[in-house]
This record gives structure tokens, sequence and C-alpha cells, in this order.
């Protein structure tokens, strides 16, 4: 029998190993105070760095709190802390910083994940039931705050991308979009994609369809103060997609992994899309196998923990769903589908994306 006693040297490193995840954990919560309580914001704005009076006195929260939070972020190098020649410590942000935790219009600003850390990790207590039962829980479950969180994350590179770069590698869409045609965002989220295409393209027409309550809500509420005459939300539990070929562009952002039944879904697409139309499919750049998807993508563990909480809990929430989950859509599984949907051109677009793969899929 192979001998279990463990090596002092490798127990010290692999216990290293496992507390750094609760400390990423732990600053994950922390980052998510200091988007909240607007402490990266004050840094960002602050002219010259900042002690944490001066920071407690911006943000009109109580010092030593601050002073400790701050510690933890200097701690972990997310900002930046220096004594002067008295040993008074001062706090500012880098550029990069600044792009990251406090400029929700940079297309790298990253706060939505964090936004939601707290209904992501409160996942967790439904987890051991779904781990028995199987059924996992949709994205209403992450309550309303967890709608914020998606559309803070998404929406920035879209912002930035999705009029300019994405649309335009798509043939002859934007020619279209602009003399006036009919479009569907499925599993719509928060409306961004829509509200923002809605703006661009007066002359055409969007519809942005999802399933959960709170994201609908929310995306009504905006589009009512952005006042786009052209732009309207359906509750997908209570209707239905056209099935007479009327939709001549169709969008899927990162949701397709989610569903219960993407394999229906697909195939209700081919059946709502029109004979010339096309389907942007927007979904996790996965690759075939885990040993890929963790040689290749060093957020890999990120993803598959994402998926538990989230993404592979929201496509297990009725019996029988499929389970994709965030990794579960490369692009074979995806050619494949769509051509068991009924589709028959299928095209990888050029568009580069940190996290984001981007198909054209036509009839
Ligand atoms: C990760 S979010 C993406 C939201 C949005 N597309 C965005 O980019 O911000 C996934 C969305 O898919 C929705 N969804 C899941 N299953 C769905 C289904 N069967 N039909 C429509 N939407 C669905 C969820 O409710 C959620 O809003």
């Amino acid at each position: 029998m192979a001998d279990r006693t463990a090596d002092p040297d490798k127990l010290k490193f692999y216990s290293y190993t496992v507390f750094t995840q609760l400390s990423g954990a732990v600053t994950a919560g922390m980052i998510h105070l200091g988007d909240k309580l607007g402490l990266f914001s004050s840094l960002a704005d602050a002219d010259s760095p900042l002690t944490t009076t001066e920071l407690a006195t911006r943000t009109g929260l109580d010092e030593r709190w601050v002073r400790e939070w701050a510690y933890n972020q200097a701690a972990a190098k997310l900002i930046t802390t220096e004594s002067d020649d008295e040993g008074i410590e001062r706090f500012w942000v880098t550029p990069e910083a600044v792009a990251v935790l406090a400029r929700p219009d940079h297309p790298a600003y990253g706060m939505g994940m964090f936004h939601r850390f707290p209904q992501t990790m409160g996942a967790l207590e439904q987890m051991p039931s779904s781990f028995v039962s199987g059924l996992g829980h949709d994205y209403d479950s992450h309550g309303p705050e967890g709608a914020v969180g998606i559309e803070r994350s998404f929406e920035p590179w879209n912002k930035h991308n999705l009029i300019p770069t994405v649309l335009p590698a798509l043939d002859g869409v934007v020619e279209a979009l602009e003399s006036g045609i009919s479009v569907a965002d499925i599993g719509c989220g928060a409306g961004g994609a829509i509200l923002l295409m809605a703006d661009a393209f007066p002359k055409s027409i969007f519809v942005g369809y999802d399933i959960s309550g709170h994201a609908l809500e929310r995306a009504d509420n905006r589009l009512a103060k952005a006042r786009v005459p052209n732009a309207r939300f359906v509750d997908l539990r209570g209707s239905q997609l056209p099935n007479d070929h009327s939709i001549d562009l169709i969008t899927t952002f990162d949701c397709i992994h989610d569903m219960t039944d993407p394999q229906g879904m697909m195939c209700k697409i081919r059946e709502a899309i029109a004979p010339g139309g096309s389907w942007l499919l927007v979904d996790i750049k996965a690759r075939d196998s885990f040993a890929e998807n963790v040689e290749k993508n060093p957020m890999a563990a990120l993803l598959y923990g994402m998926s538990i909480l989230s993404c592979m809990s929201s496509a297990l929430s009725s019996p029988g769903g499929a389970g994709l989950g965030t990794l579960g859509l490369p692009e074979s599984r995806a050619r494949e589908m769509a051509e068991v949907a009924g589709f028959t051109r299928f095209r990888k677009l050029d568009v580069d994306h940190s996290v984001n793969a981007f198909y054209e899929i036509r009839p």
C-alpha cells in the first residue's frame, strides 16, 4: 500500500494552496463592499492619495472599518499604499485599478460579478439539497440584485463593442437593421442589449424575452426611463416565441448554456427565424474537454464553481434539465445542436473577447 504519511513540506504548500482560495473568496467579499460603499469610486476620484480618515470622510463611513478594509485590499495588491516619513499611510488606485473597479463606462469594468457576490455565495445554502435531488435553481433565486449584477457584468463590454464591432461582423445585418427589421433577444436579462440596439436602429423593432421576473422588471423600468419606442419585453413563462419565420435577427447572449432545454430552444429559434435571417449566438468560450478547459483557461476553476452556483443550477432548474452549465457549450456542441435544430450555416466570428465566443448561425 502507498505511503499515506504527509510530507511536511508538501503539506505546508498544500495548506497554503487551500487557504489561498479562502483568501480570494473573502477578498472578493471585500471588493463587493468597496463597490457598494463607494470606496473605490472615492479613491478613483481623489486627486491625490488618501488617508483612511480622508477616505472615511468622503464616503461617510467609520474610519476604523475603512482602515481594516483598506488593509485587506492593499494586502491583496488591489489598491496601493505608501507611508510617508511620519508613518502616515495613504492609499490610491492605479489607472488600471480605476478602470476595473470604478469606471462603469470602461470596457474592462469588472464590478458586476462582485455586485452579485452575496447572492451567488448565498446559493451555497441550497446546494446540499441540489446535490442530492439533482434539481437546481433559476436566475430568480438570486433575487433582484442578482439581475442587477448580471446587467453590470455584461453591459460595459457591450456598450463599447456590440454596435461598432459585433453586429458589423454579421453578414449584411447592420444594413438590414438600418432599413428596419424584426429582432428578438432571447434570455435578454435586464435588457441592456435590446436597449442599445433599439436606440441605434430606430427603424427596427426589438423584443427581449426572458423567464426571470426580476430581470424583466428591471428591463421594463429601464425601458420606461430610456423612452425607446421600438422595444418591448416579454415573459416567456406566459407566452411563446413566434413560430412563423418572422424574425430577421435573433440574439442570445450568455444564456443558451443556462437553459433547461437548450436543444428545444434552438428548434424554437429555427421556427422563429426568417429564411434569410441570422442568429447571433454568444456563449462562453468553452473547450471540448475538462483537460482542455483547465489547460487553456486560467479562470476554469472560477467558471466551474460559478456553474454550480448559477449557470448549471439554472440549467437543471426543472426535472430533466440538460444541465450544460458555464463551460457546457463549446463550438463543436453548438454546431451539432444547431444542425439538429435545422440550421445549415455556422460561422465563428472574429470577435475578440476574454470570456465569450461569437457565432453567426443561419437557416
Ligand atoms: C447570464 S444571464 C444573461 C442575460 C443577458 N443575456 C445578458 O447578457 O445580460 C442568463 C439569462 O438567461 C435567462 N434564461 C434562462 N433560461 C431561459 C429560457 N428558457 N428562456 C429565456 N431566458 C432564459 C435567465 O433568466 C437569465 O436572465
